[in-house]
């Protein structure tokens, strides 16, 4: 098996990206973890995971709970063995006008996407910092790189998850690990749905003509990029932002 069947964690992976992250993992022999508020739906995934032959585990957590993301983190580790690979997707989003963002929304904003990132990624280090190996990937936006309209609060997180990643890489540069972000840009996903039948967003034949490529991105179209940068052969790349987006950021 060689070191094909390391453990990932994947949080968010109940939906969108988090889970083609998870499944494509998966595919690869990972043994993976599927960390999501929605207990239900981790545990459907990883349900779905076990029935197409992986080694799986869903685990009900909020990452913005320090205490249920420590508690998260034992249960895989007792479970699937210490952890190798993380892949942050949990993330909530939302458009409010920049005068309406109340101080509740802005703290839960930055609780969930930037202090759940924190909280994980610090769990996921020490594990591999002891094992002198590890691939850490953040989902990042490019509402962090280029900033967006009604969306003050989640840009912010979004930019605080790209400084983060790029802070932790030459911190840990040294020892086996390497920590990238992948910010996307337009990914067809429950997340972008439901901003869509909200008319928060155009609809996809809209947002496609602002996209080089013609179409919007597949949660499938940043699995494969998130797969390569979690694998042996990444281990030189770190720090990156690395956009998957159709040409649409550059
Ligand atoms: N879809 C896009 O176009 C797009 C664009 C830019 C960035 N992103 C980012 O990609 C990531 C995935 O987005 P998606 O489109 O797949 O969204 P999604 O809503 O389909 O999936 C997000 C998942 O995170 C989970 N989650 C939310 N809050 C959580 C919490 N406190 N603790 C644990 N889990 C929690 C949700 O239950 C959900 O399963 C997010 O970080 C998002 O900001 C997406």
């Amino acid at each position: 098996m060689g070191t094909a069947n390391r453990v990932a964690v994947v949080t968010g992976g109940g939906s969108g990206i988090g889970r083609a992250v998870a499944e494509h993992l998966a595919r690869h022999g990972r043994r993976v973890a599927v960390l999501d508020n929605n207990g239900d739906a981790a545990n459907e995934v990883a349900g779905q995971l076990q029935a197409d032959g992986a080694e799986a585990i869903g685990v009900a957590v909020d990452v913005s709970d320090p205490q249920a993301v420590t508690a998260a983190f034992e249960t895989v580790r007792n479970s699937l063995g210490a952890i190798e690979i993380l892949v942050t997707s949990a993330a909530i989003a939302g458009f409010t006008r920049f005068d309406k963002i109340t101080f509740d929304e802005w703290n839960r904003y930055l609780a969930v996407n930037l202090t759940g990132t924190f909280l994980c990624v610090q769990e996921a280090l020490s594990d591999m910092a002891a094992a002198k190996w590890g691939r850490i990937v953040t989902i990042s936006s490019a509402a962090g790189q280029k900033g967006a309209v009604g969306q003050g609060h989640y840009s912010a997180t979004k930019g605080g998850v790209i400084a983060l990643t790029k802070a932790v890489a030459q911190e840990y540069a040294s020892r086996g690990i390497a920590i990238n972000t992948v910010p996307p840009f337009v990914i067809d996903s429950p997340m972008l749905r439901e901003q869509q039948l909200t008319k928060k967003l155009p609809p996809t034949e809209v947002l496609a003509k602002a996209i080089p490529a013609g179409r919007l991105g597949t949660g499938e179209d940043v699995a494969a990029l998130v797969a390569f940068l979690c694998s042996d052969e990444s281990c030189y790349v770190t720090g990156q932002v690395i956009g998957v987006n159709g040409g649409a950021v550059l």
